[in-house]
């Protein structure tokens, strides 16, 4: 099959307040505005952005836990939107989610064996001898002892609960693991140690990740390619080293700029730009990092930017930076760049 693994066009997705009933429109949250992008078969794609940017409510569109607004998300050229209760099923093994609070999305009352071979024991029944192969396997390929399949997860570490998290999406040998926050919740030594797990779990099986977080330290060495969310909307997509290197939407800029002396890995997406990030509810006209972008124009109030391709491979979305009458093939980042 050629063509990327998974594709996303025009992803959006409001969530109406309240019903409406007596009013003629109803008030939304737009927590996902027309987002594009694609992810190829054993390629990692960050996602990364403030809090309340829209990060999940991508992952749960993706993964169909809740359905868009409009555009589609394609697998293999398959739009999901069309498929019946079957091919709907085989859809599913093949895209599986890692959670941020492996605690919380684990049972507490199964043992780790159980919790990593359920997935599988929905789709087939195992005997208990296939079951705790499965299970010692996974366990290994997350190097975690087989031994460990009869522990609770109250008696496992943070660390070895998220290598449980991540067996479990394992055992459906998907194609496409999902994972939001998945280091967020861990200290930085044991964020290290599951990044290089995920990397190698990659390596091996050719897995493609859309990993998603709100810590720009965290991508940096993990990313492929990173997209950069800002209410809502991609504003950058670059391949990893290019935006780290030399950022051209000005929000990526003030995201890396934000990085603390003398770690500049470690980036927290807390509050890295100065002012408040606007309601969802109500954003900002036309481009909605104007109130706090040092080089908004007139018109940057009133169009919304599109985004435009670099001749580097990345897209931006600014009137400034990537004005969208530029030429294709122009040396965007050559010399007076930001003198445009
Ligand atoms: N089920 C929901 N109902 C209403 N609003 C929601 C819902 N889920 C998310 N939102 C809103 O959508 C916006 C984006 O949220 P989210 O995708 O969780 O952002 P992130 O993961 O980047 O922090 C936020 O303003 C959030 O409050
Ligand atoms: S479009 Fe205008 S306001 Fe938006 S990032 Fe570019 S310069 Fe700033
Ligand atoms: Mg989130």
């Amino acid at each position: 099959m050629s063509g990327p693994l998974l594709k996303v066009e025009n992803l959006t997705k409001h969530y109406p307040l309240g019903t409406g009933f007596l009013k003629k429109s109803v008030p939304v949250i737009r927590a996902v505005e027309e987002v594009s992008f694609s992810v190829e078969a054993g390629e990692t794609l960050c996602i990364v952005g403030e809090s309340g940017c829209g990060k999940s409510t991508v992952a749960r569109l993706l993964m169909r836990l809740v359905e868009p607004t409009g555009g589609r998300v394609l697998l293999d050229g398959t739009d999901i939107a069309g498929l019946k209760k079957e091919a709907l099923h085989a859809w599913r093994r093949r895209i599986q989610m890692v959670f941020q609070d492996p605690y919380s999305s684990l049972n507490p009352r199964l043992t780790a064996g159980r919790i990593i071979t359920e997935p599988v024991e929905n789709f087939e029944r195992l005997s208990r001898k296939q079951r705790q192969a499965l299970a010692a396997d996974l366990l290994r390929k997350v190097g975690m002892s087989p031994e460990m399949m009869h522990r609770l997860p109250s008696d496992l570490s943070g660390g070895q609960r998220q290598r449980l998290g991540i067996a479990r999406a394992l055992s459906l040998n998907p194609s496409l693991i999902i994972a939001d926050e998945a280091v967020s919740a861990l200290d930085v030594s044991v964020q290290a140690q599951i990044l290089n797990l995920l990397r190698d779990l990659q390596q091996q099986m050719g897995i493609a990740f859309v990993f998603i977080s709100h810590d720009l330290g965290v991508v940096e060495h993990f990313a492929h390619r990173v997209a950069v969310m800002y209410l809502g909307r991609i504003v950058e997509l670059a391949p990893c080293e290019a935006l780290f290197t030399k950022p051209v939407h000005p929000y990526t800029e003030a995201l890396i700029g934000a990085a603390p002396v003398p770690d500049p890995r470690r980036v927290r997406l807390e509050a890295p730009v100065e002012g408040e990030v606007p309601s969802p509810i109500n954003p900002p006209s036309g481009c909605a990092f104007h109130p706090r972008c040092p080089l908004a124009l007139e018109r940057c109030r009133i169009e919304v930017p599109p985004l435009v391709p670099m001749p580097d491979g990345r897209v931006v979305a600014c009137h400034v930076r990537a004005p969208a009458t530029d030429i294709p093939g122009r040396p965007v980042l050559a010399g007076d760049r930001w003198s445009l």
